[in-house]
Formats: C-alpha cells, structure tokens, sequence
C-alpha cells in the first residue's frame, strides 16, 4: 500500500481539552443567552438549571446527560438542544429529570433534542427511575419537522414510552412552567400526575395563533390553556400552584410519597479514595493516541484502595481484565493496553462470562485501534476469535458500561462495548476518537483504492487532494464533540470524574434483581 507523506497535527495536551471541555459546558449552561434570560426572568421564570438546582437534595449529585448535545450544529444557536435531562435524587429517590429550557426556540424540539428526550427515557425505563417533566416546550421547531415528527424514534416515541413507563409502574410526573403547546401538551396530558404554575403555565394542543387560522376563534392564551381553567375546568391538569417555587416544594412532596421507587442500592463494602489520586489522570494519560501507556495507571485512579486484581495477567496481556470496587460496588474491568490479538480477545470473553455468572456488572475502558490484521492474524482465526468477545458482550446479562479513554475504531468498538452493544452508559474523555479507522489509515485505503480502480493512470495532484479531503473527513467526523452534538455518548465527562459517575451508575442498577438461570463458562 502507498503510504502518505502527509502527517497530522500533534493533539494539544489534556489541560488544554479540559479547559476546551468546561468552557462548551459554560457556554451551553448559560441557555439561550443574556437577552432570552432576561425576557425569561421578567416573566417571573426561574432558569431550568436553577429550577433543576431547587429540587434536587441540597449536596446531592447530579448526573447531567449530553449537555453539549447539538453542539456546533444550527450555527451552534440550540445549546444544549434546548433540553436538559439527568440523574438527580429529589426527596431521597434517584429521578430522571426531563427539562425544557425556554430560552432556546421556546424549549421546541430538534432532531437532538427528541434523541435526548428518548434516551433520558431510555435510561429511566431501564432502571425503572420516575420520570419528573419540567415543562416549558413549544412542541416541534416547525422548520425541522420532517426531522422531528414522522418516524419511529421522533417525538411519537417519546409518548410512547411514558404511556409505557406508566403502565410499567413507573411514575411519570410533570409540573407546567410555561408554554405546553401541540407534542409540548401530551407531555403533561400523558402523566400521571400535574402540576400547574398559575399565570404561566399553559397547555393547549394549538395556541391561540392556531385556533386563529383554523376555526377563526379569537381566545386569549389564559382563556385557552392556563392554570385555572385546567385545574378548575378541564381536569387535564390537578395541582394548582402560585409559583414556581411553590410547584417545586409541591413535585419533591409527590416524589416522597412513591414510595421505593428510585432508591439508591446501599454499597456491598465500605467505599475508599484510590490511593492514587485521579487528578494525576490528566497528566498520565497522552492526547496522541500513537503513543502507549499502561492503562493500568488509568485503573488505579478510578478504583476504590487502588486495588484491582487482575485476571489472566500474563495472557492476552493487551487487554486488561480483572476485578475491583467503584465506591464500594463490585465491577469487572475490561481495558485495552494495546491491539487486540485472537488471546486477547478470548481472554475478554472468558471474562465477560466470568462476571455474568458471577453476576458483577462490566466496566469497559476502551483505547482501542482495532483487532490485529495480517496474514499471521488471519490464519490464526482473529475473525472467529474477535467474535467470541462481541458475542460475549452482546449476551452478557449483567449491567455494561462503557466510557472511551481515547481510540475507539473498527470492531474494536464492537468488542469493547460500543453503542451498539447497548451499555447502560457511554460517556467519552475528551481526548477520545470514534470513527471506523483513524484519518491516517482511511486517507491511505481511499486513496488505495482509487490508485487500484485508475490502474497506473492516477493524477497524482488528484489523488493529494483526495488524501487531503478524507483526512479532514475523518479529523471532524472522529472528534468527540462531533459525536456528542449527534448523541453517539451520553457525553464528554473529565477522568478526574470517572469514579464518581460510575459510582453513581453502577448504585443505579445495585439493587435489580438478577437473572440467576444457569450459564456456562466456556474456557476460549
Ligand atoms: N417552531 C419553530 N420556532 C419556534 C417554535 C416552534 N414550535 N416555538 C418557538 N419558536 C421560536 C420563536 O419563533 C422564537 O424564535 P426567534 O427567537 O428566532 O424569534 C423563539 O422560538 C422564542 O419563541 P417566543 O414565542 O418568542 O417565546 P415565548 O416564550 O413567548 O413563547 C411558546 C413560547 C412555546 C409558548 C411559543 O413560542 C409558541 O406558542 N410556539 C409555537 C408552538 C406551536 O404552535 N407548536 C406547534 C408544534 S407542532
């Protein structure tokens, strides 16, 4: 194969993505801006990361989810897509919080924002979270509707599942902060219970703009949707409150009463601090994903003690597996420290059978280029071999998380838990590459190919800029905010925070009662 003189940029350093990272998530915190915020805050509004503030325990976490979801999409205009869903303990009961933010396009909904919206209920079906909706949402942003509305995992979906969710007991509550307008009306129409904030809550399946154009009917918006009339009226609504502080105080008192739903797993042993310190994580791990480290130093900051015991140390040694403790939750750890080979691969498989029957929930690290080829690797099986891994993974009962410490190419992200795979979680460092090869290795095989399908009568200036326009291709497409502007992860978190949000992941799913019907343990 002819190899290209082109080289790539050296990566910045890990401080500097880091600092790259919380200025985006500065960015996409502050909404739609100081304009829409201060229109919003004359109303009497309270901004959506600050209601989300009020009604979560004081000191307690909260597990945000794909905060820079369309990030660098619509001239960058929709942070955050408008919507901000996560994790958050209200009253003692771990929540899926799904909430609009009204000052991008009116909390509507793009094709990122319904993504969102359904994986947040995704997570919450899963499990088995109530849901509290905290409504602000002008429905489908009518530009984009063929984006939004017609298929199956369009906004349809999302009242699909809370019908589902509902019937499945799981509580789907809803409090109306403001405009509840068309698919933003079912959101509410669809809970189990509602609240109502008097003023400017609303909730009409057209808006007096429609009602206007399709029956001549001049109604005012109070008249039409507002709190009063639904608590007093309708019925579709049945809490009225004052304010919004007061219709918080009223979701947390609901919340209390559900119940066991949404509580926390207690901790099978007592948790400690790694005994080396995570921050060092950032000058441990290189952003040039060329060069080799032991993944092993990644694992010793993230466990609890610092202590892993390994499994099958000396075989297969470029995948690490073995046993730990994330803040006092038992977990089996599966990590690349190199190119999987055909014993690397059985290896993982092994152990991924290991834990199902054990029934330990499975970490992936994933920095992975890819399985071995080669002719060597092709007759010692890598196909067959490679395959037990991905199969392992995709029939392994126990809970799967996977966060991407820096490469994940080609079937390597097959075998290491990729989304397809179906993790409970998937969250990126932001030195992390996702596409099918890197941009140094694609730019060679296309312009290969191209070579090969011109037999000998390349222009040489034309296959430069093919080279060029596939690097490029392959540099935007394989950055991690490429992929969790479109929802690839459930988005980008620091190392230094890896502990804490597998802790709380893996207390989510601690308490789920296990599949105990008997498995094999196949030695590969
Ligand atoms: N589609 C497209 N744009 C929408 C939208 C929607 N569904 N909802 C709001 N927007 C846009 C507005 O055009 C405005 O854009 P601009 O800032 O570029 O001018 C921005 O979002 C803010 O909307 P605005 O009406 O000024 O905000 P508001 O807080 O006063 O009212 C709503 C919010 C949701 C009550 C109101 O925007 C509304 O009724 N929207 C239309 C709802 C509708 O009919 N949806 C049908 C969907 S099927």
């Amino acid at each position: 194969m002819s190899q290209s003189t082109t080289t790539a940029a050296a990566p910045p350093p890990l401080s500097a993505m880091l600092a790259t990272l919380r200025e985006r998530n500065a960015h996409v915190a502050a909404g739609g801006g100081a304009k829409m915020r201060e229109r919003h805050e004359a109303r009497g509004k309270i901004m959506v990361r600050e209601r989300i503030d009020l009604l979560l325990d004081p000191q307690t976490p909260f597990l945000e989810l794909s905060p820079l979801a369309a990030w660098g999409l619509y001239a960058n205009e929709v942070p955050g897509a408008g919507i901000v869903t996560g994790i958050g303990i209200v009253n003692g009961c771990a929540c899926m919080l799904i909430a609009n933010d009204a000052t991008v396009k009116g909390g509507s909904f793009f094709a990122e924002t319904v993504r969102k919206h359904l994986r947040a209920q995704e997570i919450a079906e899963e499990h088995r979270l109530p849901c509290l909706y905290l409504v602000d949402c002008g429905g489908a942003f009518l530009p984009e509707q063929d984006r939004v509305f017609p298929d199956r995992d369009h906004f349809g979906g999302s009242f699909y599942n809370q019908c589902r969710m509902s019937a499945a007991g799981i509580p789907q509550i809803s409090i109306v902060f403001g405009g509840a307008t068309a698919g933003g009306a079912y959101i509410p129409a669809l809970s189990d219970e509602v609240i109502m904030v008097k003023g400017t809550g609303r909730i009409h399946l057209g808006g007096p703009p429609i009602v206007k154009a399709a029956i001549h009917e001049i109604v005012d918006g109070e008249t039409l949707g507002g709190a009063e009339m639904h608590t007093q009226v309708s019925g579709v609504a049945d809490h009225l409150v004052l304010s919004e502080m007061e219709g918080l105080a009223k979701l947390r008192e609901i919340v209390g009463s559900l119940g066991e739903s949404g509580r926390l797993a207690v901790p099978t042993t007592t948790p400690t601090a790694p005994k080396l310190d995570p921050d060092e994580l950032e000058h441990i791990v290189p952003t040039d994903l060329r060069r080799p480290y032991d993944v092993r130093e990644v694992i010793a900051r993230i466990v609890d003690g610092s202590v892993f015991n390994a499994f099958k140390p000396d075989y297969g040694a470029t995948l690490v597996t073995g046993f730990a403790h994330i803040h006092g939750f038992p977990v089996g750890i599966i990590a690349n420290n190199g190119v999987l080979f055909s014993e690397s691969a059985v290896k993982g498989a092994h152990f991924i059978e290991l834990c199902d029957q054990r029934q330990i929930p499975l970490l992936f690290l994933q920095n992975i280029t890819g399985f071995m080829v080669g002719t060597e690797a092709e007759r010692g099986g890598i196909a067959k071999h490679s395959a037990k891994l991905v199969y392992a993974v995709s029939n392994a009962r126990v809970p799967k998380y996977t966060v991407l410490i820096g490469g994940s190419y080609g079937a390597g992200n097959y075998g290491m838990c990729g989304r397809g795979f179906r993790p409970r979680f998937l969250f990126s460092w932001p030195n992390a590459r996702i596409a099918t090869m890197s941009p140094d290795v694609a730019a060679n095989v296309v312009t290969e190919l191209r070579r090969q399908s011109l037999k000998g009568n390349a222009d040489e200036a034309a296959i430069a800029a093919l080279d060029a326009k596939t690097r490029a291709q392959f540099e935007e497409q394989s950055d991690p905010y490429y992929a969790t502007a479109r929802l690839w992860d459930d988005g980008i978190i620091e190392p230094r925070q890896t502990r804490d949000v597998m802790g709380l992941c893996l207390a989510l799913s601690a308490g789920e009662p296990h599949d105990t019907s008997p498995r094999p343990v196949y030695r590969m």
